[in-house]
């Protein structure tokens, strides 16, 4: 295992981290946590030199801080740095801090969560714990000892990320979605310099975009990949690309087997900021090329066409639908799809045309949404 610095601590973190977001289920239910597969990856990583593991409330259905609450037990607990995270959209009250944090320490069968933090941080919820003294409550759970560090984890764009960092001078580390599709998107790698140079730890999330990158590469992809001279997985491709980046900290995978533990345990031992060459970095560069060239919808997610008067959520429908495309996956693209309002979704439009005149990509957006609307609305 490769160790790398973590912000302004006195403690070096593994590359690799294990997240308990994707572990293995019996049957469909996220809830039903297949504990006996899960707890040997875990051990596995631990084992294989993981020192950072990551969950929140609300993962698996609720399940996954108990999960590692029993599978922490029998000295791993003390082998690994624990972070998980606050619920901010279940907070309405100031009570509602503590009340959140005893039960999840009582889940993780801790007296204290190594790291805290607030999750899924955007433009609505940090004022919104700003404004319930979020962080002078923190600083009392950190002076209690409930909470050793405080974070958080980000969703939105870099002018919000960086409102957040410098909104307090006492976060010791922030996690952000990061990989070699995302340079631009929500903090990007602007974002990720921003906060390292401040002194935070950053901790990437979504390192192979969620599985989309090892999943199913389309045929173009895999063609790319095949000139390359040193043999990679997708999945190894996309991790030590995260890896090369400096201001990385930590990695986080959501593994779902052991095979994966097993594989990215061995990509993490060869890690490091100078591991892939300059032709390499290129063969990534045509990779995300290649990947951008088979979104069929040219939306650049301007907005121009926005507000809809149907609410119609026009650039989150084709973002969908394109990574659909994209990553040869409509699984997850569906997913979000049905996560929208019914107001938002595609058949809200009603053809009165206005954002087609505002697009400045001219793109058939009445057309499109049709598309869209009968490829994403289908059940899984
Ligand atoms: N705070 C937040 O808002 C937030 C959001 C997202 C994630 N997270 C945290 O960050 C962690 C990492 O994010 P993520 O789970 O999205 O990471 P990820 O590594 O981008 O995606 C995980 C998925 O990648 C695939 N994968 C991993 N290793 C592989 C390998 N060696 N070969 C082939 N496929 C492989 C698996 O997909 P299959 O299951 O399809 O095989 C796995 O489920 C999460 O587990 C969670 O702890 C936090
Ligand atoms: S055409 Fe449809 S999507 Fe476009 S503005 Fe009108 S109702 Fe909204
Ligand atoms: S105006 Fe056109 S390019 Fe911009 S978000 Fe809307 S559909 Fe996409």
């Amino acid at each position: 295992m490769q160790y790398r610095t973590f912000g302004r601590l006195d403690w070096r973190v593994s590359a690799l981290g294990f997240g308990a977001m994707r572990l293995p289920v019996l049957g469909d239910e996220a809830k039903q946590i297949d504990a006996e597969r899960a707890t040997e990856m875990l051990h596995t990583a631990i084992d294989g030199g993981v020192n950072y593991v990551d969950t929140a409330y609300g993962y698996h259905g609720g399940k996954s801080e108990g999960f590692l609450g029993q599978a922490l037990q029998g000295g791993y607990r003390q082998r690994v740095m624990l972070a998980t995270k606050l619920p901010c959209w279940l907070v309405e009250k100031p009570d509602d801090f503590d009340r959140l944090l005893n039960e999840q320490l009582e889940r993780l069968q801790v007296p204290q969560v190594d790291f805290y933090l607030f999750h899924a941080l955007n433009g609505k919820a940090w004022p919104k714990l700003r404004d319930l003294k979020a962080l002078d409550w923190a600083e009392r759970a950190m002076a209690d000892g409930r909470i050793g560090h405080l974070g958080f984890s980000f969703h939105d764009s870099l002018d919000v990320f960086q409102e957040i960092v410098d909104g307090y001078d006492g976060w010791t580390l922030a996690q952000i979605q990061y990989n070699y599709m995302d340079t631009d998107y929500q903090a990007g790698t602007q974002g990720l310099r921003y906060a390292a140079g401040k002194g935070l730890a950053v901790v990437v999330m979504e390192p192979i975009r969620g599985g989309m990158l090892a999943r199913t590469p389309p045929a173009p992809i895999l063609k790319l990949w095949d000139q390359a001279p040193v043999r990679r997985s997708p999945a190894e491709w996309a991790l030590q690309w995260v890896w090369q980046q400096p201001e990385v900290s930590v990695v986080l995978s959501g593994m779902s087997t052991l095979e994966q533990v097993v594989e990215n345990l061995s990509s993490a031992a060869r890690s490091g900021p100078a591991l892939l060459t300059v032709d390499d970095l290129a063969l990534v560069d045509q990779v995300r090329d290649k990947y951008r060239e088979l979104a069929p919808i040219p939306c650049t997610g301007c907005q121009y066409c926005l507000p809809c008067p149907s609410e119609v959520a026009i650039p989150r429908i084709f973002e969908f639908y394109n990574d659909a495309m994209m990553y040869n996956d409509l699984g997850p693209a569906r997913l979000r799809y049905s996560w929208l309002k019914e107001e938002e979704r595609a058949s809200a439009c009603e053809e009165c045309g206005a954002c087609e005149a505002l697009c400045p990509q001219a793109i058939e957006i009445i057309e499109w949404l049709k598309k869209a609307g009968e490829v994403l609305g289908q059940q899984q």
